[in-house]
């Protein structure tokens, strides 16, 4: 199975958006020797017990994905990480919210390829759910400077009114894409 650095961030940060949060902060950090990223929602939380089992790869409801046999979710980040040197983190209070970190090592073989770092903050911003939503992104350039920015979707929606409209979205592309280049 074919997989991305970007589907793991992709699927911690819907766990976010389905939290009942109002606000779900991506934060996501390149560097030569580590690619790292953490999810913070202000949801329902988790309880000690709840975050074993969600951590727990050979428990899962089967109720939403029935036919699904290599699961995403928390114990998939967690083996992706562990097994590739890399490490991760989840804090929860129950009823407060949910910080979900992870970092990898892009020189580790087993670490899998990055994947589309602006195709995932689109798909991200368009989750349903929270009414903010926060990326923060930090990387370095060719030289060696440190470059970064930051979007929120209440910012973008009063500049792009409605994300889901077909232009709206070409203009969100262009713009998220544009965020991504050197200069
Ligand atoms: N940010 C979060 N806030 C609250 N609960 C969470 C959060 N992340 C995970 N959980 C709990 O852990 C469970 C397991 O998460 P996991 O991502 O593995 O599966 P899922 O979200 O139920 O299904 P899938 O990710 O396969 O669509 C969730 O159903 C939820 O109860
Ligand atoms: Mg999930």
């Amino acid at each position: 199975m074919h997989f991305t650095l970007t589907d793991l961030v992709t699927d911690i940060t819907q766990n976010g958006a389905e939290s009942g949060a109002t606000q779900v902060e991506l934060e996501v950090r390149e560097s030569p020797g580590q690619f790292r990223f953490s999810v913070k929602d202000n949801g329902k939380g988790m309880t000690e017990e709840e975050m074993k089992k969600a951590q727990d790869p050979f428990i899962t409801d089967g109720i939403k994905h029935p036919h699904r046999k290599v699961g995403l979710g928390i114990p998939f980040l967690i083996q992706t990480a562990e097994q590739s040197g890399g490490g991760w983190d989840i804090q929860s209070q129950k009823g407060q919210g949910t910080t979900v970190s992870a970092w990898f090592d892009p020189g580790n073989v087993d670490t899998p390829p990055l994947g589309d770092i602006s195709g995932m903050f689109r798909t991200v911003l368009l989750f349903s759910g929270p009414g903010e939503f926060i990326i923060r992104r930090q990387r370095q350039g060719a030289e060696g400077e440190e470059l970064g920015y930051e979007v929120k979707k209440s910012e973008l929606a009063a500049a792009l009114g409605d994300l889901e409209d077909t232009q709206s979205l070409i203009l969100l592309n262009q713009y998220l894409r544009s965020l991504e280049e050197d200069e």
